[in-house]
C-alpha cells in the first residue's frame, strides 16, 4: 500500500495521542499530521550499527515518527536470524554508517537480498564522521528501488568518527561528542515532517557523487580489505582471560578466541570497528590504534550474537 501522502493528512492535533505524546509534539514544536481515519502506518527501520550512533538514530527516527502516528519497529540486521518478512510495512527504512562514503558491505547485501515488493515507501539515513556522504544516498536509493521501494526522503547525519580502522575514533568524553548528539537529534525532527511529504532533492544523487563513491568504495572493499586489513588486528596483554566478548559482539562471527590471551580474526571482517572500539580493556589493537580514543555512542549495548 502506497503511504498517505500530505494531501490526505488532516493537520490537526490527533486528539487521541496519549499524553505523554502530546509532551514530545510541543517539544518538537510542530503540529504532526494525523493518517486519516481508520488508517496506521506500519513502518519498519533496518539499520546496521558497529558502535552505536547508528542505533542511536534508529531511535530518534522511532521515537519521532511515532508521535506523528505511525507505528514504527526498529530491527538491527545483525540480530536478524532469517530474511524479514516485509509484506505488513508499508514504509521501510535503513540506517547505516558510511564506510569510506559508501555502503557497508552486510548492508548492500542486506537490500539485495531482499524480496520484491510494489509501492512501498522508504526512507534512508547514514550516519557519518564528516559532514558529506558523497553519492552514497543516491547509490543506497538505487538499490532500495529495484526492490519496488520508493524512497522518499535520505539524509546524512554527521556523528562522532569510530573510525580507528582508516584514521582515529572521536574521544567519547569530549564536548563535540555531545553536541553532535544533540544537533543529530534537532535534525531528525525536521527530517521526519519531509517523510510523509517526500523530499524534493536528494544529497549527491548525481552520476559524479555516485561514481566518486564507488571508486571509494571499490578501493576499501575490494583493495584494502583483501591486501592491507587482516595482518593489522592483535591482543595486547590486556586481554582478559575469561572474556569473550568480541567473539559473541562480531557481526560476522570473525573473531575466535581460543586461548586466555588469544584471540584469532579471519578473513570476513566488515570493518565495522565494533571489536576495537567496544572491547572492555581496549586490548584490541589495529595498526598503531594503542594511543588512540575507543569511541562508542553513550547508551550503546553491542548485541551479544553467540
Ligand atoms: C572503516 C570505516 C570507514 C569510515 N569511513 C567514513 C567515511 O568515508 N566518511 C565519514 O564521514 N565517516 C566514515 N567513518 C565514520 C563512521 O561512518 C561514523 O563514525 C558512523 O557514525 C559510525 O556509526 P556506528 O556507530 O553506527 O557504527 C568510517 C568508519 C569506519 C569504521
Ligand atoms: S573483548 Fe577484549 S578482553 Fe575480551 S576477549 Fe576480546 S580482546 Fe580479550
Ligand atoms: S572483526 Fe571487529 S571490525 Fe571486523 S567485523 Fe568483527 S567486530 Fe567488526
Amino acid at each position: 500500500m502506497r503511504l498517505i501522502t500530505s494531501r490526505s493528512l488532516v493537520r490537526i492535533q490527533p486528539p487521541l495521542l496519549v499524553n505523554a505524546n502530546l509532551k514530545v509534539c510541543s517539544f518538537l514544536r510542530f503540529n504532526p499530521p494525523k493518517a486519516a481515519k481508520g488508517t496506521v502506518i506500519k513502518g519498519i527501520i533496518f539499520y546496521f550499527s558497529g558502535t552505536g550512533n547508528t542505533e542511536f538514530v534508529a531511535k530518534k527516527y522511532q521515537e519521532y515518527l511515532q508521535v506523528l502516528g505511525y507505528e514504527i519497529t526498529i530491527q538491527a540486521i545483525d540480530s536478524l536470524k532469517i530474511t524479514p518478512n516485509i509484506e505488513n510495512y508499508n514504509l521501510i527504512g535503513v540506517g547505516f554508517p558510511l564506510y569510506a562514503w559508501n555502503l557497508p558491505i552486510n548492508v548492500r547485501k542486506f537490500i539485495e537480498q531482499l524480496p520484491n515488493c510494489q509501492n512501498k515507501d522508504g526512507f534512508i539515513f547514514v550516519t557519518a564522521g564528516g559532514p558529506t556522504p558523497l553519492g552514497a544516498l543516491g547509490i543506497t536509493k538505487d538499490l532500495l528501488k529495484k526492490k519496488g521501494i520508493k524512497v522518499l526522503s535520505a539524509e546524512c547525519l554527521e556523528m562522532p568518527s569510530n573510525d580507528n580502522i582508516l584514521f582515529s575514533a572521536a574521544d567519547p568524553k569530549s564536548a563535540r561528542v555531545q553536541r553532535l548528539r544533540q544537533k543529530a537529534q534537532e535534525r531528525i525532527k525536521r527530517i521526519i515532517k519531509t517523510i510523509p511529504i517526500g523530499q524534493s532533492k536528494i544529497h549527491g544523487d548525481n552520476q559524479f557523487m555516485k561514481l566518486l563513491s564507488r571508486l571509494t568504495g571499490f578501493w576499501l572493499n575490494k583493495i584494502y580489505r583483501p591486501y592491507f586489513h587482516y595482518h593489522k588486528f592483535y591482543v595486547d596483554e590486556k586481554c582478559l582471560p575469561n572474556c569473550r566478548f568480541c567473539e559473541q559482539i562480531c557481526p560476522v562471527n570473525n573473531i575466535k578466541k581460543l586461548a586466555p590471551q588469544t584471540v584469532v580474526f579471519d578473513r570476513t571482517c566488515i570493518l565495522c570497528a565494533r571489536c576495537i572500539n567496544c572491547c572492555p580493556v581496549s586490548a584490541i589493537q589495529y595498526g598503531k590504534s594503542k594511543n588512540k580514543h575507543r569511541f562508542q555512542d553513550p547508551d550503546y549495548n553491542p548485541p551479544l550474537l553467540r
